[in-house]
């Protein structure tokens, strides 16, 4: 045995070596992988900007502004940006490849669940960032919040700024942003992979239970997985080193209470016509639509037994899907400011 095989085996990376289906190690197959890679670096630059930033509202806007001038900092703040928001861009490629495949269907609904409340907690981490910058766009953010909660009620009372005089509503949010959010996060990554794990990547559309067998003894392993996840992982972090360093995020003004002069950070567009269309409730309405679209997926999976059928519908609600947020993303790229508070 080669020394390199003992050492392997003594730290018990050969434990990685079990195998996996060949179309696993594919690129499609990855991108959940390379969303995790791309998030951690989220995370480290986060932690580092914590050192430097103060969310005390009198203070936090000159925060960010000392943060964005001292070169070092300004670099850590772009990559804490750029990796924000390729990560999401990831996550949505992610999805599509789970939708196209099919593979939310049983035994995968818990890990299809469990990706869907990650989904919603990357939404409220990059809410509560955008809120954290504390300059206009950030501050119209949260007024959104507050008076979306307000609608809730009782619900969402906590979200008010008369909750507590003990601290600000700045504060909550970067409470949430640092602490509760990343623990949720990083709890509902563990169930998700968990799972992953114990059912093992999802036969290809169409693929028979012998074929997909069969693939698990071709010599794909999960440690070549890694590898190739490795490999992707570079490339990713070359190109957000070429974001951060080309492309810095701006900062505007300080927060001017009483007007509404931004538009939200792109994810959050789809919800910007209908509250356009619909008031501040438009907001509520969106959320309730896609969650439940979101959730009747899975449904489709264990009633249409048809593997022709399933795959047809799914494409075509899938292209439907895609068509609306194209269409709701072009329309507030179009449309002007609106007041709406
Ligand atoms: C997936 C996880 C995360 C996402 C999606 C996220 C997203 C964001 C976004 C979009 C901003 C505004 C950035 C800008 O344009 O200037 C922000 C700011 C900030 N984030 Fe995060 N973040 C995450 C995790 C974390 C963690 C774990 C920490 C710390 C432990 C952190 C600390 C901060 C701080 C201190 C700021 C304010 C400084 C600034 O705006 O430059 N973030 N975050
Ligand atoms: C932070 C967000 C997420 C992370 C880090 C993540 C990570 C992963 C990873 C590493 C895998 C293994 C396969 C691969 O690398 O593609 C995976 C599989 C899976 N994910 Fe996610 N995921 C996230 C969000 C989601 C969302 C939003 C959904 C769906 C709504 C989802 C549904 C699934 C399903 C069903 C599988 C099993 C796929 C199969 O067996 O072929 N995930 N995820």
């Amino acid at each position: 045995m080669s020394k390199w095989k003992k050492w392997r085996e003594a730290i018990g990376l050969a434990a990685l070596d079990y195998p996996v289906p060949t179309h696993a190690n594919s690129f499609w197959c990855s991108l959940g992988g390379v969303t995790l890679f791309c998030f951690s670096v989220t995370i480290v630059t986060g932690i580092i900007l914590t050192q430097f930033y103060n969310p005390a509202p009198q203070i936090a806007h000159a925060s960010v502004r000392y943060i964005s001038a001292a070169t070092g900092l300004k670099f850590v703040r772009s990559l804490h940006h750029w990796s924000a928001n390729l990560g999401f861009m990831l996550l949505i490629a992610h999805m599509l490849r789970v939708m196209f495949s099919g593979a939310f269907r049983p035994p995968r609904v818990i890990t299809y669940l469990a990706g869907l409340a990650l989904l919603f907690v990357v939404f409220q981490t990059f809410f509560t960032g955008t809120v954290l910058k504390w300059d206009q766009e950030g501050y119209e953010a949260m007024e959104h919040f507050v008076a979306v909660n307000k609608l809730l009620g009782p619900l969402g009372a906590v979200f008010q700024e008369d909750f507590t005089l003990s601290t600000s509503m700045l504060a909550r949010m970067y409470g949430l942003h640092v602490g509760g959010l990343p623990l949720l996060l990083f709890l509902l990554i563990v169930v998700h992979l968990f799972y992953v794990k114990h059912f093992g990547i999802a036969p290809k559309p169409f693929q028979s239970q012998a074929d997909y067998q069969s693939s698990l003894s071709q010599g794909a392993t999960f440690s070549r997985h890694s590898i190739g996840l490795l490999k992707y992982g570079s490339v990713l972090l070359i190109i957000l080193l070429g974001l951060a360093f080309f492309f810095q995020p701006g900062l505007l003004d300080a927060p001017k209470p009483g007007i509404e002069v931004t538009k939200p950070p792109w994810l959050f567009w789809i919800f910007y016509p209908i509250e356009s269309a619909m008031g501040i409730s438009g907001i509520l309405v969106g959320s309730a639509v896609l969650c439940a679209g979101f959730l009747l997926i899975p449904v489709l999976g264990m009633t249409i037994k048809d593997e022709k059928k399933f795959f047809r519908v799914v494409k075509v609600l899938v292209v439907i899907g895609l068509i609306v947020w194209i269409a709701l993303m072009a329309k507030t790229y179009f449309s002007p400011v609106m007041q709406h508070i």
